[in-house]
């Protein structure tokens, strides 16, 4: 593989172990997928998590120097000043917490704790090459923005903020970035929920190709949102069109790069009723609502505030989002309404963090698949339903 000098300076450990080990890793990356060369990225999100590894590695650049050429934004952690208000945090994990943030922060990432920076803070461009990590992020970057990214790893993201590299090969080629599958929507798409389903049971039909989905007109933001969450949970898909919608495929003809879709499915209402049936805790009492994941925008918050207003919620209900939308929501009345009801809403965390403890083992309500399927190992089970029945759900405490 190509590199340039300053790259062969990196590799050589002229700057440092730590900016040395991130060459070395990209450099590997791209040996395995027969990059010819490195190219310079312009923007990165780093999915820090918060678990062992994620720290261990960082901690390893830290001390070896290492900083970010181009800054990251940064996926969800947990506000520890607000959860000790709300429950008793570990020890263990305050320290991780604290040592993470510190890690991250040496590095010279910018401390965002959010998972939709799509939508505000790091918000590419078309044809933009880019190194994005996070499950929801990659495919709305790709696919709605035309931006260019591989589906990269908390590490190897991060390794490319620290070289300000990447390797040339996959979603950053225009040949790789064409679609395979046709996807026939013949399913109801009149609210965001049904871009969650759609999102979670599509990759049971397209495996791992790139889907055009024909049959969808006009999705919020929202939506896609939904969509691109889903998509990498139920499957592998860091990139999909929308037919006469997304910058790549407004013509069958660039959709598909002139060849012919490889498959052709259809996606019915049926196939997404099934799918909630087979994923949704029974319905019956629930013991609390909990949303944003993805991180919630303000027009979702203010549907709940909308639901809640002047009534008294049955089960606690929680709304994680950023710590941008949270101090909006406060501005604009949000949070008074919200919590007046009972409810709360959290700034910079993921229902993947150890600050949900007190959940464990309890049922609760949420209109995100992918917030059910992650909760699963943490004994949490989540009756999943559209945002408006699950609030009305959560006033009465059972669905
Ligand atoms: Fe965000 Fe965590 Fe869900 S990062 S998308 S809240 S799994």
């Amino acid at each position: 593989m190509y590199l340039t000098d300053e790259e062969q300076k990196m590799l050589n450990g002229d700057y440092g172990e730590g900016t040395q080990l991130a060459m070395k890793i990209l450099a590997a990356i791209g040996e395995a997928y027969d990059a010819p060369k490195m190219v310079p990225v312009s923007r990165t999100h780093v999915a820090l998590s918060n678990q062992e590894a994620d720290l261990w590695f960082a901690e390893k650049l830290v001390n070896g120097g290492a900083k970010c050429r181009v800054r990251p934004t940064v996926n969800p952690s947990f506000n520890l000043e607000q959860f000790q208000q709300i429950t008793t945090i570990d020890k263990e994990d305050e320290e991780t917490v604290k040592r993470t943030h510190a890690a991250y922060n040496k590095l010279g990432a910018i401390m965002t704790y959010n998972c939709t920076p799509y939508l505000e803070k790091n918000i590419p461009y078309f044809g933009e090459v880019i190194s994005f990590s996070e499950s929801s992020a990659t495919p709305f970057v790709n696919s709605v923005y035309g931006a260019r990214t591989n589906r990269e790893s908390a590490q190897s993201a991060l390794c490319s903020a620290i070289t300000g590299v990447t390797p040339y090969y996959g979603f950053l080629l225009k040949e790789n970035r064409a679609g395979q599958v046709l996807v026939h929507v013949e399913a109801d798409m009149d609210d965001d929920f049904a871009y969650q389903m759609l999102g979670y049971f599509a990759p049971q039909k397209i495996g791992f190709d790139i889907p055009v989905f024909e049959g969808i007109h006009n999705p919020s933001k929202e939506a896609l949102m939904n969509l691109g969450a889903q998509l990498n949970t139920g499957g592998n898909v860091a990139l999909y069109h929308i037919l006469g919608f997304t910058p790549e495929a407004l013509t069958m003809e660039d959709a598909f790069q002139g060849k012919k879709p490889t498959k052709e499915v259809t996606i019915t209402n049926a196939d997404l009723k099934a799918m909630r049936e087979e994923i949704s805790d029974a319905s019956g009492k629930i013991d609390f609502a909990l949303y944003g994941c993805p991180h919630l925008t303000i027009d979702q918050i203010s549907t709940i505030a909308d639901l809640v207003n002047g009534k008294k919620l049955a089960v606690p209900l929680f709304i994680m989002t950023s710590s941008l939308t949270r101090s909006l929501t406060k501005k604009m009345g949000y949070m008074d309404i919200i919590r007046a009801a009972g409810g709360e809403i959290v700034e910079d965390t993921c229902m993947d963090q150890p600050c949900w403890k007190f959940l464990y083992g309890k049922k609760g309500i949420t209109d995100s698949p992918k917030c059910a399927y992650y909760t699963k190992r943490r004994d949490m089970q989540f009756v999943i339903a559209p945002l408006k029945d699950s609030v009305l759900a959560a006033l009465k405490g059972e669905y």
